[in-house]
């Protein structure tokens, strides 16, 4: 996934690219680059790494532009070198590109040009498609556009310039988020990924759809279809939530997020929980005689969101008796998935445009499902195709590590489940008592928030470690899953999931002195298991933490660390553990010295497959 940024109008197009990409930068930040026009020539600045030292480079060597494109890139193809940042150039200089996605075919088309001369300078797929453009062109660069596509199998969307067009930015896009953004006055034009890059200068935003070429000039943008039809499109007006990012004085986004997870659960809550009548209020746009009708449910995510799905399993089959299945996205839009028009496929994303999730969702809605969405971003991808979406109303997540995002995922995936088992004839009693446990949750988060430095110092003893197993059973393994995930993506180490029960049957042979086991013991229900488990990797030396809630001294007798945690039901058991999880995870990066907000090869939204 990259991010894409493009601006023509009457400014400075620099520092509004620069502004663009920074807001982009959580699409990705191995390299960056602008390119832009000026006295008939392509000028152009690229920069390993994150936009910061593209910024620094350019205000070393400043160009003075009429109008740019940038790019901040996830590298797919190719190293993050020099070369291998866009833009990506023809030949001789006549276009500069920009482009997020996967072109599959790039090899072959590489291979032909390479035979009729051309030169290639970078590994990439995208250095393809200019010079596919470039030999499309012949004075027309729509029409060259419009020649070039189809020959193209994948994904992309694009932003291009040509030396011979002064006033003209030429946008499309096929399976990857592209919109065209637009001030009152239709002074000035800006493309980007996201339109949250841009809301608060240019409002009226025309979001493109697949093989949709937007011809932007100066005061007149004009659409066309691939096969050249004009076409007609309407802008809609998005008012900007934008406000300036800020860690607030914490150290690192990720900290400011965790430490935001009493509110934003309660955010969450918010208006959703009707002790009057003891119900949920919810703002389904889904037919209630069709909730009524549902025999499964199909949960799509990928990382943690998945890890929300799958506590959202457990829900649905303990408090709705309704069978449901997590599905790892990646893997479901390839599948042969029994869907009836009685199956609600929910689909869970944080950024709303994760492109495996968006995918194996438009392949639902194709086989006739209804597309429930849980999503953190209004205007995404997912937000806008699903037939009905449930509001995080998180706020923005920066930290590539998700957070707050996660448990308020889960924070709505028990309301849903609480609205489902209502319908269903849950009783009122049973509905106020767990509304009533589910007000506890943020005072339970805050209880651990408050213990943060004692984790700090558990997780100095444990920051030396390589290897971790983090166990867990019932609603604690998929908690275990996530809590593995986070110390896995922000210190790099090889922290693996893994069901306490299973341990035994294979994964056990790689336990010795220097691979510890954390393990989540807050499912009351299971307790006595966990206890076995513990005892099984401690005869085999296995260092211990025990994340376990107050009063379960059984566990105290064998781990050799134990962090208590606030009790809870065992559905509501997830939220403090996972603010454990969280912590511990985030003083071992800080231990070891890691990149926390943007760890290495990741970024934010994965909008490639
Ligand atoms: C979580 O910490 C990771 N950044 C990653 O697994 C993420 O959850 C996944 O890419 C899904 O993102 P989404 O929720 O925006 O779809």
């Amino acid at each position: 996934m990259c991010g894409i940024f493009g601006y023509l109008g009457k400014k400075d197009p620099l520092p509004i690219c620069l502004s663009g990409l920074k807001q982009l930068e959580y699409r990705g930040y191995d390299s960056s680059g602008i390119a832009g026009l000026s006295g008939g020539k392509i000028h152009s600045c690229k920069e390993v790494g994150k936009i910061v030292g593209l910024e620094k480079k350019l205000s070393l060597a400043p160009m003075r532009l009429d109008l740019a494109i940038g790019h901040t890139r996830w590298a797919t193809h190719g190293k993050p070198t020099n070369s291998n940042a866009h833009p990506h150039f023809d030949m001789d200089t006549s276009i500069a590109l920009v482009h997020n996605g996967i072109i599959e075919n790039y090899d072959i088309l590489r291979d032909l040009l390479k035979k009729e001369g051309v030169q290639f300078t970078s590994e990439t797929d995208t250095e393809v498609i200019a010079q596919l453009i470039a030999k499309c062109y012949k004075g027309n660069l729509l029409a060259a556009v419009q020649q070039a596509l189809p020959q193209l199998r994948g994904s992309f969307a694009l932003a291009l310039i040509h030396k011979d067009h002064p006033d003209e930015i030429i946008a499309t896009a096929r399976e990857c988020p592209l919109c065209i953004g637009f001030d009152d006055q239709n002074t000035e034009t800006i493309v980007s990924s996201d339109p949250n890059a841009f809301l608060s200068s240019t409002p009226n935003v025309i979001f493109l759809r697949n093989n949709e070429i937007a011809q932007i000039k100066r005061n007149q943008t004009d659409f066309f279809h691939l096969d050249r039809r004009i076409l007609t499109k309407k802008s809609e007006r998005i008012d900007s939530e934008f406000k300036v990012l800020s860690k607030e004085g914490f150290e690192h986004y990720m900290l400011k997020e965790i430490y935001e997870q009493p509110a934003t659960v309660q955010k969450a809550l918010l208006g959703r929980l009707d002790d009057e009548n003891a119900s949920i209020l919810l703002d389904l746009q889904i037919p209630e005689e069709k909730l009524h009708r549902l025999r499964n449910i199909w949960i799509l995510g990928c990382g943690t969101s998945a890890h929300a799905g799958w506590l959202g399993t457990l829900l649905f089959e303990d408090l709705v008796r309704l069978p449901s299945t997590m599905e790892i996205a990646s893997e479901a839009r390839y599948r042969n998935p029994i869907l009836t028009n009685d199956t609600l496929v929910v689909a869970i994303s944080q950024s709303g445009e994760t492109a495996d999730t968006i995918a194996a969702m438009r392949e639902a809605k194709r086989r006739g499902s209804s597309i429930l969405g849980l999503c953190n971003v209004k205007n995404s991808a997912l937000s806008r195709e699903a037939d009905s979406t449930l509001y995080l109303n998180a706020g923005p997540e920066i930290s590539v590590c998700s957070t707050k995002a996660f448990t308020s995922q889960i924070t709505v995936i028990t309301l849903f489940a609480l609205y489902l088992a209502r319908l269903k004839g849950m009783s009122e009693s049973q509905m106020r008592y767990y509304s009533s446990e589910l007000k506890k949750v943020p005072a339970q988060i805050q209880q651990v928030i408050e213990q943060a430095s004692l984790l700090q110092t558990i997780a100095k003893k444990y920051a030396e470690y390589d290897d971790f197993f983090f166990m867990g059973r019932r609603y604690m393994l998929p908690t275990a899953m996530e809590a593995a995930l986070k110390l896995k993506e922000i210190s790099y180490v090889n922290a693996n999931g893994c069901p306490a029960g299973e341990l035994k049957h294979g994964p056990i042979a790689l336990i010795n002195e220097r691979f510890p086991v954390v393990a989540f013991c807050s499912n009351i229900q299971t307790h006595e298991k966990i206890a076995s488990n513990l005892m099984e990797v401690k005869a085999r030396g296995a260092p211990i933490l025990a994340f376990a809630p107050e009063g379960m001294e059984s566990i105290a007798a064998i781990a050799d660390d134990v962090f208590w945690l606030p009790p809870a039901i065992d559905p509501l058991a997830p939220f403090a553990s996972t603010i454990a999880g969280q912590l511990f995870a985030y003083y071992i990066a800080k231990e070891r010295g890691c990149d926390i907000d943007q760890p290495r090869n990741l970024a934010k939204s994965v909008t490639v497959e």
